[in-house]
This record gives C-alpha cells, sequence and structure tokens, in this order.
C-alpha cells in the first residue's frame, strides 16, 4: 500500500511524526512516502522539528517557499501532480490547515486518488482566515475525515458529510506531544534565558489578522507591553511577525523594553514545549498552541476573537481574549493571582493513541 504523507509548514510535523510512527509498528504492508512542500523552509521552521521529532528525510521535497496565497497554493498544486502522476500511490494522507493541505488534497481528488484529512472538522467560522478556507474546501473533497473531538464531527455532519467518512480518533498533536514530554523536562529553559520556573509567560504571534495591519499589531504590542510590566514575556518571534516588526518600525519601540519582552528566534519543537511546560501563562493566536497548553494544564490566552478548538475552551484552559487591551490585563491579573493551575481531565481521546487509531482505519479500508 504505497501512502503518501504530506507535510509543508510547520504545525505540520509533530502530526505527521506519529502517523509514520504508527505505520511502523502496525505489521501492515504500509509503503509511507514523505512529502515535504517547502511551504517553510528556514531551520527553526522545519529542519530543527525533523531532527526533534526523528522524521526521516523526506522522500520529495518540492521547493514551494514563500509566495501570495495562490502563488503558493497554485505551484504546490503543480507540483505535487507531478509526484501523483509518477509514484501512483493507493492514498494521500494531508494534515491540518496549510495551503499545503488543500493544495496537495486537490491535486489527488482531481486524479480520484483517496485523500485522508486528519484533524477535520475544526471550524472557527472566520471565512477571513485563510486556515477556515483550507479547512472548509479540504474536508469537502476527502474521504477520511479523522477529527480530534465531537464538536468536529457535529461540524462535518453539518455540512452534510456522510456519517461513514467520519471518525472521531482524538489528536495527534496530542500524541506527539506525550511521546516528547520526558525529552523536553530534560532541556534546560532555552538560549540562556535564565528565568524562573513559573516566574515568565510566552507569547506567540503570527496571524495575518494580528499582525498584518500595522494598527492592530500597534494595539496588541501596546497591551502585551503592559503585561510584560506585570512578568516577563518570551517571544519566539514568527519569521512573518518579525517582517512586519521591522517594516513598521514596532522593533525599535520594542527593544526598549528587552528586558521585560524578550525576542528570540523561533524555537525547535522540544525547545518550545520546554518553555511552555515552565511557564505561568501562555498569550498566542497559533492554532497548535491551543491545544497544547490544554493537554499541559497551562492558562491559555488566544489573542483571537475566534477559535476552531472549541474544545480547549469548553472543556481546556484556554480563553478567547481577542485583541482588547483591558481584558488581556485583568485575565492576567486573575492568573497572577491564582498560585496553582487546576489539573484538567483533557478532551476525550487526547491519550496519545489516536494515531494508531487512525492505523487501525485504514488497514480495513485499504484491504
Ligand atoms: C503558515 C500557515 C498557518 C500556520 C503557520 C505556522 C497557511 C495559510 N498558513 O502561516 O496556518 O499556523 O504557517 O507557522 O498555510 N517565512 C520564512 N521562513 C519560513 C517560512 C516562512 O521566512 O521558513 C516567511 C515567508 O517568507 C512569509 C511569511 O514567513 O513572508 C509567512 O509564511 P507563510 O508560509 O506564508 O505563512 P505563515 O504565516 O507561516
Amino acid at each position: 500500500m504505497k501512502i503518501v504523507l504530506v507535510c509543508g509548514a510547520r504545525p505540520n510535523f509533530m502530526k505527521i511524526a506519529p502517523l509514520l510512527t504508527a505505520m511502523g509498528k502496525s505489521g501492515y504492508s504500509f509503503n509511507p512516502l514523505l512529502v515535504h512542500t517547502g511551504q517553510h523552509y528556514d531551520y527553526n521552521m522545519s529542519r530543527a522539528f525533523f531532527e526533534d521529532l526523528e522524521l526521516p528525510e523526506p522522500d520529495i521535497h518540492l521547493g514551494i517557499g514563500a509566495g501570495t496565497h495562490g502563488e503558493q497554493t497554485g505551484r504546490t498544486l503543480i507540483e505535487f501532480e507531478k509526484v501523483l502522476f509518477k509514484e501512483k500511490p493507493n492514498l494521500v494522507v494531508v494534515v491540518g490547515d496549510v495551503n499545503s493541505t488543500l493544495a496537495a488534497a486537490l491535486a489527488a481528488v482531481k486524479l480520484q486518488i483517496p485523500v485522508s484529512h486528519i484533524e477535520a472538522g475544526l471550524r472557527s467560522f472566520d471565512l477571513t482566515m485563510p486556515e477556515e478556507v483550507n479547512r472548509l474546501l479540504t474536508d469537502h473533497i476527502s474521504d477520511y475525515l479523522f477529527t480530534p473531538s465531537p464538536d468536529a464531527n457535529a461540524n462535518l455532519k453539518r455540512e452534510g458529510t456522510p456519517d461513514e467518512k467520519i471518525h472521531f480518533v482524538g489528536n495527534i498533536m496530542v500524541d506527539c506531544l506525550l511521546a516528547n514530554i520526558e525529552k523536553a523536562k530534560r532541556r534546560p529553559i532555552p538560549a540562556g534565558l535564565n528565568l524562573p520556573e513559573k516566574g515568565y509567560a510566552v507569547l506567540t504571534l503570527h496571524r495575518p489578522a494580528n499582525v498584518d495591519v500595522p494598527e492592530t499589531l500597534d494595539r496588541l504590542l501596546g497591551s502585551i507591553l503592559d503585561v510584560a510590566r506585570m512578568i516577563p514575556v518570551v517571544f519566539p518571534v514568527h519569521p512573518r511577525t518579525r517582517k512586519r516588526l521591522e517594516e513598521s518600525g514596532f522593533i525599535g519601540k520594542l527593544a526598549a523594553e528587552s528586558n521585560r519582552l524578550l525576542l528570540i528566534e523561533p524555537l525547535r519543537y522540544l525547545d518550545f514545549i520546554s518553555l511552555l511546560l515552565r511557564s505561568k501563562f501562555v498569550m498566542t493566536d497559533s492554532g497548535g498552541v491551543q491545544p497544547e497548553t490544554t493537554t499541559l494544564s497551562i492558562p491559555c490566552l488566544t489573542l483571537r476573537d475566534s477559535t476552531e478548538w472549541v474544545v480547549t475552551l469548553t472543556q481546556g484552559t484556554n480563553i478567547l481574549v481577542g485583541d482588547k487591551a483591558a481584558d488581556l490585563v485583568t485575565r492576567v491579573t486573575e492568573i497572577m493571582a491564582s498560585p496553582v493551575t487546576r489539573k484538567q481531565r483533557p478532551p476525550d481521546r487526547w491519550d496519545g493513541k489516536t494515531a494508531s487509531r487512525i492505523v487501525d482505519i485504514l488497514k480495513k479500508a485499504l484491504k
């Protein structure tokens, strides 16, 4: 069974690694072929994750690189179709919601190759997010929809997806997190930051809606600086965000506060998890960090008005604060006042066995 697994951007690698491991252990004749589209290409955004997660070298690298959405999606579609013509796989597996996900699924479905989507059914109901468009379209052309939570099943059913396509398997990112947590605990807090355990917060910021419009970015940075005056904030800066900070000149303003708001390079997987584990709380607009903090029972303040990870709000440690300065400072004051965080029960099937559930289903289906 030749199965093409597609990855392209940073949030994909921790979803592919557990699947490759589970396929290897399954005793079934899976013949996985790993394709890296090259959407992310910096060492810190890609190679470092392959090293930390002990992923094999990609069999094929498409070298797509940066560009507009149309360019990135279009180039991937063209190059990935060539791979499919040559390799003629029995199945294509895509994960998450990045441009590579949609482009690869689209190339496959047009050639009548079955597509399996891992992390299906999530909806933020905000079509201004490119990821929401990618999620919707990928789900509607996929044959096997592997969902992380019951709300994702409900979304798919509401959109008319036949029951037999939907499989509630849990969150595959949690497989990766649990498999690596002990290694992450053994890492020191990165890059000589010299911060006390639970004595700092972590910030990640890269959504176009937050960083691409200078007025919005300025407002957000203002409230983050208010927080930084309450507790040191470590900020691994995404390349998109660094560009925007430099273009707008805000980087200078932040430099003046560098003893409280610590700007560092994007971290590799194990270092980032190590940083999260020892933090007091996290502020983020990332899709992946919300479920990770829920799994680790770390308070998370999400700098967006909506989330596709609804289960992290209802059963996890996540709170939506949007970009409202007053709300952020109020929430931080509450978190700072509580000495311990209550340990949460993780959402159903966030138990490290998601990849093996997927492999069991594929084994039966592909027989
Ligand atoms: C992409 C995903 C997003 C995911 C995020 C995680 C889409 C639509 N978006 O957003 O869902 O949460 O990755 O990181 O697919 N760049 C570099 N080096 C790199 C990669 C990117 O410098 O290794 C620069 C690019 O030149 C570009 C910017 O970062 O200017 C944005 O990269 P892009 O892949 O378009 O989207 P992300 O914002 O990273």
